[in-house]
């Protein structure tokens, strides 16, 4: 199996077993709509290329690396399921289709979001069964990019307070949970996660860069969720900021960046090549020539 399939194939069985009888219906059906069909599944794609390239490829580390993977993922989900809520961005479309308070109403689209982090939470727990030692070491790491102070929690709560800060906002609203998930790969299969930090730093500062820059110059067809989110609810946005080719250059070092900062290990040409292939999805060829 590669490892989108693998990622796929762990949210599906967390999923699925929240679908048993006698729970409810809608519920179910809503925990499933925000979790399939994927947007990019890039934090989970990241968790695993680098415990890829940090171990040596057994069986047991395949698994609890995807259980990360699929945890961050069940988080990611539970986030936009929030954030798309009146109390926050009122977006009516989520991946190309109505977002889960349109299609559910909101009391289950709250519910849906706190039955997502439970599962991944539950996810961990039960990938890391037979290994406590790896769930001690992965937990932390989770909980630190999801929670408050320097996690989502943190970043969605900065947009309450009279001054933000854009970088400690951006950094804790989407560069948090890529640091989690660089750092998760590595501690899922034992290997120390302190050199994987600065990957997570560069490709979270370089995905809110490009989130920026898609919701200020594209439209919601091409995006599957609303277009000018930010100019709409007063957000600090980089490509507002700095200018659209300002952006688009900083969003260029980004990711040189963040393919230098791999540190050398038998997976590193590997995950170097990954970096650039996920950053040429950011943003549509042409748009990114029209800003070169
Ligand atoms: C959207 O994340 C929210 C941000 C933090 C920028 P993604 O662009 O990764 O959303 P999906 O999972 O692909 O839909
Ligand atoms: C969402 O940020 C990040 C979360 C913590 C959910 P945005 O509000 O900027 O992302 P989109 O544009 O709705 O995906
Ligand atoms: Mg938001
Ligand atoms: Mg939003």
């Amino acid at each position: 199996m590669d490892a989108d399939a693998l990622i796929e194939w762990a949210l599906e069985d967390a999923v699925s077993e929240s679908e048993s009888p006698p729970g409810p219906p809608l519920l179910a059906s809503a925990i499933r709509h925000a979790v399939f069909p994927g947007g990019a599944r890039v934090r989970p794609q990241l968790c695993l290329a680098v415990a890829a390239a940090c171990s040596a490829g057994s069986r047991d580390d395949l698994m609890v690396s995807a259980g990360a993977g699929a945890a961050l993922e069940l988080l990611h989900c539970a986030s936009l399921v929030h954030d798309d809520l009146p109390c926050f961005d009122g977006a009516d479309t989520r991946r190309g289709k109505p977002s889960v308070h349109v299609a559910y109403g909101e009391p289950i689209a709250l519910l849906t979001g706190d039955a997502l982090i439970v599962m991944a939470f539950s996810t961990l727990a039960r990938t890391c069964a037979e290994s406590p030692e790896t769930l001690l070491r992965v937990l932390p790491i989770v909980t630190s990019a999801v929670g408050a102070p320097h996690g989502i929690v943190a970043g969605q709560a900065w947009e309450s307070e009279r001054e933000i800060d854009t970088a400690t906002y951006h950094r804790a609203k989407t560069g948090a949970l890529f640091i989690g998930a660089a750092e998760a790969g590595a501690a899922s299969v034992g290997a120390d996660p302190t050199p994987w930090r600065r990957l997570g730093e560069c490709l979270g500062d370089a995905y809110q860069v490009a989130d920026d820059l898609r919701d200020m110059l594209l439209d919601e067809d091409a995006l599957g969720k609303p277009a000018g989110q930010d100019a709409k609810c007063a957000r600090p946005n980089a490509a507002s900021d700095l200018g659209p080719r300002a952006a688009m250059a900083k969003l260029n070092g980004l990711i040189e960046a963040a393919a230098d900062s791999v540190p050398e290990c038998k997976g590193a040409p590997a995950l170097r090549a990954l970096v650039h292939a996920q950053a040429s999805r950011l943003i549509p060829a042409s748009l990114a020539r029209a800003l070169a």
